[in-house]
């Protein structure tokens, strides 16, 4: 019965932690009332898993059935998917949880269903079934039924299990700090003592090496506040990286991710493949696909805390068929809305393997990944659920100096890229500032004509209602220091996320279009032309109705970017919506070098509204 009373227990504390989540979008549990919570375990209820043993060839993703009934049924009854199977409060660390006296809940349920949701007569029959996709996240699952009021538990299943819990799964790839480097970060079970990591790689059709992994995790007390350090608390297991060098410019490359056990025998992933980066400045087809936003949505229906990403999936579907198409990839910041439910990195993680596993994965860092009270962040604002950064900073590579100062470049081909963190100051005066003037005024432009400076925040222009409502039109701060740095360098894209929808204006300097054209570019723009791609599947943003002369075009919907460099003088610029993966706005560049050296002090045309 103790045991039962610790479920108890910890279901209310769930249950208050739904109160968080239900703030954003659709929470279809958020009707739960907490204040009726009882105990009434149920000889009569059962809830049954099968097959308990999944990935028997190897997946590390199956889908379970699960068959329940209950002498009590109504249509607010749900399962809840808890992973690890043990929930009970036995393991709960004393100094996190809510103020209440123990015994606390140490994890949230992973993700929960309605018991009616593929089971219409679930209600007069009390019986059900329901199918959930499950990923291998290096520990087994439970289903609980709540029946007969919405936070009574009923009964708890059978144990189901991966294999191999541990196996090393969803590899992303980042471009290293060099053109000719790229990294390799997974997530695995084995810690350093147990086994090394290392990925087996080489050319096509040729030998095979092995490069070591670096090995990094974190625990509990390494989030800054609940609900990450409390009830979305879950082992994040280890993240390694290795460092594939000295790559072939544009040679295909195999590789998969082993673990070498310490009794001798070997783990490994399945195998993939990438194609190396283009040498800076070389002149082949070079294809980027840009968006901010997207987060994860579950695939079989089922609804987890902070879902509220429904677009997140046709994006991943429409990169992933468009993939023999696309050469690297920038999310740039609102990665997977995990917001301190740290189980959905794994789900996001999965969600986007197969375009991560195949091109580099580049991010930048946003608000939900790093806004924290009184953790050095420029917001002072929860958004990342007390994640912080560390999940951010560990779970995806990219090439900063240091990684919690998410500010980097990477060079792809004919393309420069900086990317800010604009969720670290980035005013004149500052560390970021300098990065950013050193990022642009490094690119050599005969060499890398194509300069993209890319951001979270919008630091442009964007008709956002909540940017328009401040009367900014931008992130408050956001371009008054740089715009005279894209001016000077002459930026020839400036993009951005946490808008969720599309917008590009024309080529602008301080508020003024500085070229009427709207599809076809010669020669300078003189300005940078500013696009916000927030779409990626987070709840849309609207429009204000004020209309600017600056704003070219809206879309309120799901989509993304897809830059194409044909050549150091031809570039296209195309959204695609998420729905269709179907071309709804595009323009071109046509330019030579020299038409975009940045100015010395004598030769700079005045930069002022007057001129
Ligand atoms: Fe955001």
């Amino acid at each position: 019965m103790r045991g039962l009373e610790l479920v108890f227990f910890a279901i209310l504390l769930v249950l208050a932690t739904l109160q968080v989540a239900i703030s954003h979008g659709e929470q279809p549990l958020s009707r739960i009332a907490v204040h009726n919570t009882r105990l009434r375990l149920s000889e009569n209820a059962d809830i049954r898993a099968s097959p308990s043993i999944l990935g028997l060839k190897g997946q590390n993703s199956e889908w379970v059935t699960l068959e329940y009934a209950s002498p009590n049924p109504s249509n607010d009854d749900w399962i809840g998917v808890f992973s690890p199977a043990d929930f009970s409060a036995s393991t709960c660390n004393p100094d996190e949880g809510s103020k209440q006296s123990p015994p606390f809940l140490c994890t949230a349920p992973i993700k929960y269903q309605y018991a009616n949701y593929s089971s219409p007569g679930y209600r007069k029959e009390g019986k059900g079934s329901l199918r959930l996709q499950l990923i291998n996240q290096r520990s087994d699952f439970s289903f609980v039924l709540f029946s007969g009021g919405l936070a009574n538990v009923v009964a708890v299943s059978n144990k189901v299990a991966f294999t191999n819990p541990n196996a090393p799964v969803y590899p992303r790839l980042a471009q290293g700090k060099m053109w000719n480097e790229m990294t390799v970060t997974w997530t695995s079970g084995y810690g350093i003592n147990e086994a090394e990591p290392f990925v087996e790689w080489g050319r096509k059709d040729g030998d095979l090496m092995r490069s070591p992994a670096g090995t990094l995790t974190f625990n509990r007390n390494s989030m800054c506040g609940a609900p990450a350090r409390t009830v979305g608390w879950r082992d994040p297991g280890f993240i390694h990286t290795s460092f594939l060098k000295e790559l072939w410019p544009n040679s295909v490359y195999t590789y998969k991710l082993g673990h070498k056990l310490f009794n001798g025998t070997y783990v490994w992933s399945q195998v993939y493949q990438f194609r190396a980066s283009p040498y800076p400045g070389q002149s082949s087809v070079q294809r980027v696909v840009i968006f901010g936003d997207m987060g994860k949505d579950e695939a079989d229906g089922s609804n987890e805390y902070n879902n509220y990403q429904r677009g997140s999936l046709n994006t991943t579907k429409q990169l992933i068929e468009d993939l023999k198409n696309i050469d690297i990839v920038f999310h740039i910041g609102d990665i997977c809305y995990a917001n301190g439910y740290l189980s959905q990195w794994d789900q996001f993680t999965a969600q986007v393997e197969p375009i991560a596993s195949t091109v580099p994965y580049m991010i930048a860092s946003g608000n939900h990944e790093r806004d924290w009270p009184g953790t050095g962040s420029f917001y002072g604002n929860s958004d990342s659920g007390g994640e912080c950064g560390v999940l951010a900073e560990t779970m995806f590579y990219v090439p900063a100096e240091n990684r919690a100062k998410f500010w980097y470049s990477t060079d792809y081909g004919m393309f420069r890229f900086c990317i800010a963190d604009t969720e670290h100051d980035w005013r004149e005066g500052t560390e970021q500032y300098k990065f950013i003037e050193h990022c642009l005024a490094s690119a050599d432009r005969q060499k890398q004509p194509w300069l993209i400076f890319l951001a979270h925040r919008v630091l442009g222009y964007s008709s956002g209602t909540w940017y328009a409502e401040e009367g900014s039109f931008e992130e408050p701060m956001g371009r008054e220091s740089l715009q005279k740095l894209w001016q000077k360098y002459k930026v020839d894209i400036a993009m951005y996320g946490h808008v969720h929808n599309y917008e590009r204006t024309c080529p602008i300097y301080q508020n003024i279009c500085t070229s009427k054209e709207k599809f076809y570019y010669k020669g300078t723009l003189n300005g940078t032309i500013h696009v916000v791609a927030g779409g990626g599947g987070a709840s849309l943003a609207d429009f204000t109705p004020i209309n600017t002369t600056w704003s070219y075009f809206k879309d309120h919907d799901y989509g993304f970017v897809k830059l194409t460099a044909f050549d150091h003088s031809n570039l296209l610029f195309e959204y695609k919506k998420s729905r269709d993966g179907k071309v709804y706005d595009s323009f071109k560049i046509s330019r030579d070098y020299r038409d975009i050296l940045a100015c010395t002090v004598d030769s700079c045309p005045s930069m002022t509204l007057a001129s």
